[in-house]
């Protein structure tokens, strides 16, 4: 696992498309995959500039989401598909069916979760995920837990999730308990990662990343069996790094 550090937010969200647009010029129907959350949207932006400007052809890219709210209608306005709708795809020439998101509306578990997987599968598998981390350390919606599920799954959001994500909610209350992510499996699983961490609430738990061991109490530490994995962090949230 290797990190490197930016001197700003901006400065990485640059480093985070360049990146990306690399991998879409050397492979122009490149596999993406997306995450949700305020960390990635400057790289989002950057994109959609660079896209504006002429500089990189969406047309043949696939997406995959890690993650979304289940027993929200994709059209709720703080479902991920509205999100990344909003933010991401209607700004982007990428056609509609070949953007995926998980379904947590109007399926059953098992489908849900079965169908996902093949379509990763299908697409031939994601060339370069994007992640987030929780303060707790998750990636996706894979909580803090004793025993990590490999696959696609159902997940019960813990409190600190539920807290941290009800800043989009008019209350705590109104954040759904449960989400469809991806496994620690289907993620690794990815050719490259590429973790963003901005701000200094990501400081401590980017210490512990890089103090402690693997553990499925810290899901993130599975990065550091990626053979490429890379974590782009501002000077914010690698103040207590070493
Ligand atoms: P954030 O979320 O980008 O909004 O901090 C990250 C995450 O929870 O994975």
């Amino acid at each position: 696992m290797q990190i490197q550090v930016t001197n700003t937010p901006d400065e990485l969200a640059i480093l985070a498309a360049d990146r990306i647009e690399e991998l879409v010029r050397h492979k122009p129907d490149c596999v993406l995959g997306f995450a949700t959350g305020s960390t990635p949207l400057a790289t989002y932006q950057e994109l959609i500039r660079r896209y504006r400007a002429g500089r990189i052809d969406f047309s043949k890219v696939r997406t995959f989401n890690l993650d979304e709210y289940w027993g929200l209608p994709p059209s709720h306005p703080q479902s991920y598909h509205s999100f990344m709708q909003e933010h991401v795809f209607q700004h982007l020439n990428i056609p509609a069916d070949q953007v995926h998101l998980p379904q947590g509306h109007g399926i059953d578990e098992e489908t849900a979760c079965r169908d996902y997987e093949q379509e990763i599968r299908r697409a031939g598998g994601i060339d370069l995920q994007v992640l987030g981390i929780g303060t707790n350390g998750h990636i996706g919606f894979n909580e803090p837990a004793k025993e990590l599920r490999l696959d696609t799954h159902l997940v019960t959001l813990t409190q600190a999730t539920v807290l941290a994500n009800s800043r989009f909610f008019n209350s705590p209350s109104d954040v759904p308990r449960r989400a469809i992510t991806m496994g620690v499996r289907t993620i690794l699983s990815s050719r490259r990662l590429l973790l963003l961490a901005t701000g200094p609430q990501k400081a401590a738990i980017l210490q512990q990343l890089f103090q402690r061991g693997i553990s499925t109490e810290l899901p993130a530490s599975l990065l550091h069996l990626h053979p490429d994995a890379t974590i782009l962090a501002d000077q914010d949230a690698a103040a207590l790094l070493a």
